[in-house]
């Protein structure tokens, strides 16, 4: 792939920056330079802290996963660390293939170094002796940076063996690459990829925490989640904690697309609303007609609920969720049916196709919005609907992973708190746009 142009990036909210704050400002080319932003100061205190004591601090600032699900990242690591057997693997997912997802990307290409030392931290608290950086095929920046600051680190005693001078310390990353395929996001198709095999999912439990990656122990972290860890370690937990709200500690990047007057990775403390957060980037180019938040696998929230504080409690109640970040915004022009069959052909086209509710659900689910956006003019498509809805039930009970778990999510919110079939904003059906 070809070099991509520069991604936006604004400054951010009033808090100021936490994750973004070396971006644009450090070269991420130097170690030296990184050092002297700051770098390798917080895997020190977590040598000084201790294994246990990186975990406490994890817990106590009640860290969440930032790569969609929100899972306690305190947990997690715990329950790595505790598994007896060895070697214990540490997995930075890198792969960022939720449409409308960039904020990964900005971290890895403005501040590569901060993942290195981030992954060695994960590596010292839950005993993991190699990591894998497992990055989306699609992003050649990001991969030149972080070989190179991979490179560095280990020329200067960072990776590799006794790090820092600690005995027995051994940690070192490997990049491994996408091929374009969003199911390989999902962690435990990751670990096929890695492996050699078809990225198709694994059903869970046992979950990777105890046989992951070659059937050992294993934490998988995005790559947002990691980088919070170094200010958690060297700001203290309660800090941190007292950022954001009492359910959603911290800041969170927020990746804003579509018809917004200036997109880009923004980073606000949880809890801001959405409102702030659309006059951050300038306000909609026209009037809002809706808002996806968390992607394709989140959910519709329309104008009314620009109220809403984008945090992990917000988003539950308004039946969404803030996924990886996603803000995908849309003005008055746009023609939601239609962006709707490009979220079901999305999903059809993704699903892995190992499980029948996946395989065939999504199938259905596209025809049967096709016809009733192609309909919607002149008929109620009520057997449509109900088919649609039991399709999609049927895919959330029974799918093995959350590409089928979530794929009705998106075309649910839409019909239901957006209307989104019963008038389209251009007036034509499908068939007349074909
Ligand atoms: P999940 O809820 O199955 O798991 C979340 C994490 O918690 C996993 O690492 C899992 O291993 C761990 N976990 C859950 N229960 C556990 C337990 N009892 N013990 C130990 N560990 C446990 O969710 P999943 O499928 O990993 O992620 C789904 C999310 O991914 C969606 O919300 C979606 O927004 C997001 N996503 C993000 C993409 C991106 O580009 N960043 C792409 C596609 C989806
Ligand atoms: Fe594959 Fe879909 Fe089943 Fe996930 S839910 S394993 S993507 S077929």
């Amino acid at each position: 792939p070809g070099e991509e142009p520069e991604p936006v990036v604004p400054q951010a909210g009033s808090s100021g920056l936490a994750l973004l704050r070396r971006i644009g400002v450090v070269d991420p080319e130097s170690l030296d330079d990184y050092r002297a932003h700051g770098g390798y100061t917080a895997l020190r205190t977590a040598l000084r802290l201790g294994p246990a004591g990186v975990i406490r601090e994890v817990t106590e600032a009640n860290l969440t996963g930032r790569g969609g699900a929100a899972f306690p990242t305190g947990r997690k690591w715990e329950a790595t660390a505790g598994q007896p057997v060895r070697p214990h693997y540490l997995i930075c997912n890198a792969d960022e293939s939720e449409p409308g997802t960039f904020k990964d990307r900005v971290l890895m290409e403005g501040d590569p170094f901060a993942v290195v030392e981030a992954m060695t931290i994960a590596a010292f608290a839950t005993g993991c002796s190699r990591g894998y950086l497992y990055l989306r095929g699609e992003y050649p920046r990001a991969l030149r940076r972080m070989r190179g600051a991979i490179d560095r680190a280990r020329e200067r005693g960072l990776l590799g063996r006794d790090i820092l001078g600690e005995p027995g310390f051994d940690f070192d990353i490997e990049i491994r690459r996408g091929a374009g395929a969003y199911i390989c996001g999902e962690e435990t198709a990751i670990f096929n990829s890695i492996e050699g095999y078809r990225g198709e999912p694994r059903t869970k439990p046992p979950f990777p925490v105890e046989r992951g990656l070659f059937g050992k122990p294993t934490a998988v972290n995005n790559v947002e989640t990691l980088l919070n860890v170094p200010l958690i370690l060297t700001g203290g937990a309660a800090a941190y904690a007292g950022t954001g709200t009492g359910g959603s500690t911290g800041t969170r990047l927020f990746c804003l697309s579509g018809q917004v007057r200036r997109p880009g990775v923004y980073e606000v403390p949880f809890g801001t609303t959405l409102r702030a957060l659309l006059d951050l980037a300038g306000g909609t180019t026209g009037e809002l007609r809706a808002v996806l938040l968390g992607g394709a696998a989140g959910g519709f929230v329309g104008p009314d609920r620009l109220d809403l504080p984008l945090s992990l409690e917000g988003a539950r109640e308004a039946g969404t969720t803030l996924g990886s970040g996603v803000v995908l915004v849309f003005d008055e022009t746009a023609d939601l049916p239609d962006l709707l069959l490009r979220i079901a052909a999305f999903f059809r086209d993704e699903s892995c196709g190992q499980c029948v509710p996946c395989r065939v659900g999504t199938v259905r689910q596209e025809e049967a919005l096709r016809r009733l956006v192609g309909q919607r003019v002149n008929s109620s498509g009520e057997d449509d609907l109900a088919l649609l809805r039991e399709v999609g039930r049927a895919m959330r009970d029974s799918s093995i992973c959350g590409l089928g778990q979530t794929a009705w999510n998106a075309v649910e919110s839409a019909i239901d708190s957006l209307g989104a079939l019963s008038g389209g904003a251009s007036g034509t059906t499908t068939e007349e746009r074909v």
